[in-house]
């Protein structure tokens, strides 16, 4: 059948929940402007980690649930509402979920780069396997009786669970790999940032690749109806019964008027209802934000696009279930975080039919989600919609609430960075997981500009921006949550909260390339004849200064940590790949360190920023 609703999952007033739902308001999340905790600016004991999405996995009357922000599993029966908890180590960030029925639970532990097997016969015992430095997605396929794991860094795992500790891993020509899903005897990889679709044979040779379609910009995002939306940030892929879908964002590319108002950093009120970055309802469309969110339907076996519709209202598309009664799908829009506090009407659900209308609500949809923050979505055998939240923790099958336990993981940097601040973008739609969503912007007053990726310690590095004109978070979060994205005028505290969480969160494993001959020639020559370390120098590997080196002006000396990760590279975006950073004159820089370098020498500097 051929998709033709869309259906979002987004935050519920009371009088949206069905008859047999439980909302219980103690227990509901006010959000970054409401909770009396955030506007006391508090961050959480233990900084939690950016919101990753797709934590569930149901297994008949089983749902298995990861817990990423207080690292443990737990296993809900559906009929009694038995919940079992399962402790994994400190640290290990369960995200992804597989199950082989009836028989074992397989949970990606990011923070370790380990799959964790629970037993779902008699005993709930765990065993952990090292499979890869980043695993990212994992598939359970039942004919081979394998189970792969898709790794950040292009690897693709597979193991048998029956024996233990073995892996064999198969080294793939692309990397940024999200979700893995079989289909029949292949296998089909997204990747994260470019949201592309590849489908492989088991020996790892592409058989097509696939994209979102882009869009046409008939709405005016960016105060202008010139260029078009292109496919970005693929936050979840999974395997329905007829279709491969996919909840993505889409990038405006297209010049994106700044205006001299807005470009002041002085602003203290809350911007006007159009900001550069999202705005009003559009006739055309739901919505006219620089980032939309996409749920795209693929054909399993061509790969070929079956329908591609726009979720009208909130951010973070981050995960998404089959057809919900044939009529279409739901959505978990984690951005959505808060009951309404801004006057604004509270929908319950909104969707955009075939002809391109933006509805606000749906007749007849069962089950209501009174859940702000929700990270993950799933189906119940019989059809009902199965919903987790991140704090409290909780699980909803249709609408009826099932606490989870734990500790409170309220951290006001944390929701702000992931609140869609008022006009359908948050900061986590252009730096997804706290890091970028690898897009070339294109402001009216500077120019190209690449989202920059924010590591781990990134105060340090100030000041901000690639022209490097703010000062510090003081200066950028004005500028940007308020002015760009018409999110309210945040106090110094909360400004605060957010670079406390940025710099102290965890990021997940670091994935260091192997250190070898030629990568530990490329660090002497880094530090030595090359002149690199004179800019990026010390431990985040810049000096934080702005500097000419022959690129068309003076840029900040950009950290160079997880480079070879994060391509494009350079301001504009021109360095698509390490080499042309050396070998192409006109981005590479006339002034940027050692002009006289050997091929052999670039090899090796490359080899060595491999490792960083
Ligand atoms: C529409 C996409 C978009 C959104 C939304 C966005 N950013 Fe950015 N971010 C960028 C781009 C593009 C740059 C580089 C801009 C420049 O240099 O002019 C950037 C740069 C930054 C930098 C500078 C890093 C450095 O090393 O200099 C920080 C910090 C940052 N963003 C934080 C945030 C925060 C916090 C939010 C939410 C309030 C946010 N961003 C929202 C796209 C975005
Ligand atoms: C004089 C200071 C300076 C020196 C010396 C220098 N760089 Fe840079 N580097 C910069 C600046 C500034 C940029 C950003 C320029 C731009 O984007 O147009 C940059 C960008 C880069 C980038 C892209 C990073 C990103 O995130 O886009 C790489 C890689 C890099 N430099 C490597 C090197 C290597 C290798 C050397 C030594 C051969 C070197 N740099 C020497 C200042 C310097």
């Amino acid at each position: 059948m051929r998709p033709t609703l869309a259906l979002l999952l987004v935050l519920a007033t009371v009088s949206c929940i069905g008859p047999t739902a439980v909302l219980d308001q103690t227990t509901s999340s006010l959000g970054p402007f409401t909770d009396p905790r955030a506007i006391a600016g508090e961050g959480a004991d233990r900084a939690p980690p950016a919101i990753v999405g797709g934590t569930l996995g149901v297994d008949g009357d089983l749902v298995v649930v990861a817990d990423p922000d207080r690292d443990r599993a737990m296993l809900v029966r559906i009929s009694t509402r038995h919940v079992t908890e399962i402790a994994l180590p400190s640290g290990s960030e369960p995200t992804r979920v597989a199950i082989a029925p009836a028989r074992s639970a397989f949970v990606v532990l990011r923070g370790t780069g380990e799959v964790a097997t629970i037993a779902l016969t008699g005993s709930t015992s765990v065993t952990r396997r090292w499979v890869c430095d980043a695993p990212r997605g994992i598939a359970y396929d039942p004919r081979t009786t394998l189970v792969r794991v898709a790794c950040q860094g292009g690897e693709l795992v597979s193991f048998d669970p029956s024996v233990e500790g073995a892996i064999s891993t198969l080294a793939l020509p692309f990397d940024d790999l999200r979700d893995v899903i079989v289909v029949g005897g292949a296998i089909v990889l997204s990747r994260f940032r470019s949201a592309e679709l590849v489908r492989i044979d088991p020996e790892g040779n592409v058989i097509v690749r696939a994209q979102p379609p882009s869009m046409p910009n008939d709405s005016g995002a960016g105060g202008t109806t010139a260029g078009r939306f292109v496919p970005s940030v693929a936050w979840r892929t999974t395997l329905g019964e007829t279709a491969i879908v996919m909840t993505h964002q889409v990038a405006l590319d297209a010049v994106i008027e700044v205006d001299a108002r807005v470009a002041s950093s002085s602003i203290e009120r809350n911007a006007p209802p159009s900001s550069p970055y999202g705005g009003q309802a559009s006739p055309v469309r739901c919505g006219n934000a620089v980032v939309q969110s996409f749920v795209t339907h693929f054909d399993p076996n061509t790969l070929a696009v079956l329908s591609s519709l726009q979720i009208p209202v909130g951010a973070l598309p981050v995960d998404v279930t089959g057809w919900l009664n044939g009529e279409g799908v739901v959505v978990a829009m984690a951005g959505v975080q808060q009951l309404s506090d801004r006057g604004t009407a509270v929908q319950s659900f909104a969707l955009m039919d075939a002809t391109g209308t933006c509805l606000t609500a749906m007749p007849g949809v069962q089950g209501a989600f009174g859940i702000t923050s929700p990270i993950a979505v799933a189906l119940a055998p019989d059809g009902r919609v199965i919903v987790q939240r991140r704090d409290p923790a909780l699980l909803a099958i249709d609408g009826v609430m099932i606490p989870l336990g734990g500790e409170s993981v309220f951290d006001t940097g944390h929701a702000l960075f992931h609140v869609d601040a008022g006009q359908g973008v948050a900061c986590a739609s252009c730096h997804p997981e706290g890091g970028d969503d690898g897009n070339v912007w294109h402001f009216s007053d500077t120019g190209a500009r690449r989202t920059l990726s924010l590591p781990h310690g990134l105060s340090s590095t100030a000041p901000f921006h690639w022209n490097g004109e703010l000062r510090d978070l003081h200066a950028l979060m004005p500028l940007v949550f308020t002015a760009r994205m018409g999110g309210a005028a945040l106090d110094p505290a909360r400004v605060d909260q957010v670079g406390r969480w940025l710099d102290t969160r965890p990021t997940g494993l670091r994935t260091p390339g192997a250190i070898d001959d030629a990568s530990t020639r490329g660090r002497v020559l880094f530090e030595g004849r090359a002149g690199c370390a004179s800019c990026h120098a010390g431990a985040m590997l810049t000096n934080a200064t702005t500097v000419d080196v022959g690129t068309g002006g003076a840029f900040q000396v950009p950290t160079l940590a997880g480079v070879s990760r994060r391509l494009p590279l350079m301001h504009d975006g021109c360095a698509l790949t390490l080499e042309q950073r050396f070998t192409d004159a006109s981005c590479g820089g006339s002034a940027h360190g050692a002009q006289d370098l050997t091929t052999l020498e670039i090899a090796d500097l490359i080899a060595y920023l491999r490792t960083l």
